[in-house]
């Protein structure tokens, strides 16, 4: 395979204020090492510096808030001690010449008592209880029916929101990706089968963004839209096992013109289910949705390079992330340069929980001569 096949991926980008180097984002990644106080370890710095030569790097999910947590030995960007960790984390990116942007995470239902201080029930749009089982210190632990928050609960959210986006700043992220996709609090907001309020925040489209939309209000209002990234996944249905929305195209439609107001850095969307199938149930069409967006648009979802060049070469998107690529190939860039070889996907075992292995021990490439 020639290398030059791959070469659209190489082309620099920029995206409102972020100024890349080439077409090639890391994904965000949870990886589950952080400590019981969300505190990420300090061999992360090593794990995303040796991934820094990516056009951007997206942190793992991070959470917003205690209140936030749904997954034990995630990261969380509230407490001092998390900004101190992360600050050594993006100064080592930095170091390495890259960029680096904080997911923003809160997971809603998706959690567990357990998991939440004073092991009060999770919150959601509704009361409604998602199938599966939430991970926790004690092991795998079935979902319980969420609390549906009070309106005036929804205003004090959001707040965590902003705080988290100049906490971010603090420690010294280059911008911040709203995690509003694979049906966490916002996307629970978003579809109607997971919002069945009748107050201000449910019913109507225009109802069900009222949230979602405030939380990028609140975040621009913290930071400028153009270090200020989105990303949604309009038809997966995990985790939760959530039913799509009832009209993925006007619901989405919708959120999407509007989020093409702000003057944001990207628009991220997961193409079909997340690390799974790129199928779309009949009648969606994601290129329609996207082109909504009068922005740059970031694809995901089952790329592979040469998908991904194919996909800007032909016009289709400005950037792709790349998931499970960038768990073995931290010098993916450079790999793509030289038309390969990739390290085949890490395995299963490695991805969430651990320590170095499996992480921050991957090999580049030899240096070619
Ligand atoms: C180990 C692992 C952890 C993930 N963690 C997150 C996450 O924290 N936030 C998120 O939005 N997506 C997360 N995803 C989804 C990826 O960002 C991406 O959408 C998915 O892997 C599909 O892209 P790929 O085919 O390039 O791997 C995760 C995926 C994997 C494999």
């Amino acid at each position: 395979m020639a290398s030059a096949d791959f070469s659209p991926l190489l082309e620099p980008f920029q995206a409102g204020a972020l100024a890349l180097d080439n077409r090639v984002v890391m994904a965000p990644l949870t990886r589950s090492r952080s400590n019981p106080e969300g505190v990420p370890p300090s061999f992360a710095a090593d794990y995303y510096a040796q991934r820094a030569s990516a056009g951007l790097v997206i942190s793992e999910a991070t959470n917003i808030s205690a209140q936030a947590r749904g997954y034990d030995y995630t990261p969380g960007i509230w407490t001092d001690a998390q900004v101190a960790s992360w600050r050594s984390v993006t100064d080592a990116v930095h170091r390495a010449g890259g960029l680096m942007l904080l997911q923003l995470w809160h997971t809603g239902r998706l959690s567990h008592p357990d998991l939440q201080p004073d092991k009060a029930l999770p919150v959601s749009a509704s009361a409604i209880r998602p199938r599966g089982q939430a991970f926790t210190a004690a092991g795998m632990k079935d979902y319980v029916t969420p609390r549906a928050l009070d309106a005036d609960e929804i205003d004090a959210v959001v707040e965590d929101y902003r705080h988290a986006t100049l906490q971010s700043r603090k420690a010294g992220f280059d911008g911040v990706e709203i995690h509003s996709a694979n049906n966490y609090l916002l996307e629970q907001f978003v579809r109607d089968s997971t919002n069945t309020r009748t107050d201000q925040y449910g019913g109507s489209i225009a109802n069900r963004l009222r949230f979602p939309l405030k939380v990028v209000r609140a975040v621009v209002s913290a930071w400028e839209p153009g270090r200020v990234g989105i990303r949604i996944s309009p038809v997966t249905p995990q985790p939760g096992g959530a039913a799509l929305d009832s009209d993925v195209m006007a619901t989405y439609g919708a959120y999407v013109s509007a989020l093409s107001e702000f003057g944001l850095a990207y628009l991220h969307l997961v193409e079909g289910t997340t690390i799974g199938p790129r199928d779309v149930p009949q009648g969606i069409d994601l290129r329609a949705l996207r082109r909504r967006f009068r922005g740059p648009y970031m694809a995901n979802n089952g790329y592979t390079v040469q998908a991904g060049a194919a996909a800007i070469r032909q016009g289709n998107a400005d950037l792709i992330s790349f998931g499970r690529m960038y768990l073995a190939n931290p010098d993916l860039v450079a790999r793509i340069r030289q038309g390969g070889p990739f390290a085949p996907e890490a395995p299963k075992d490695t991805w969430y929980g651990g320590g170095r292995e499996g992480y921050a021990d991957w090999p580049a490439l030899p240096k070619a001569a």
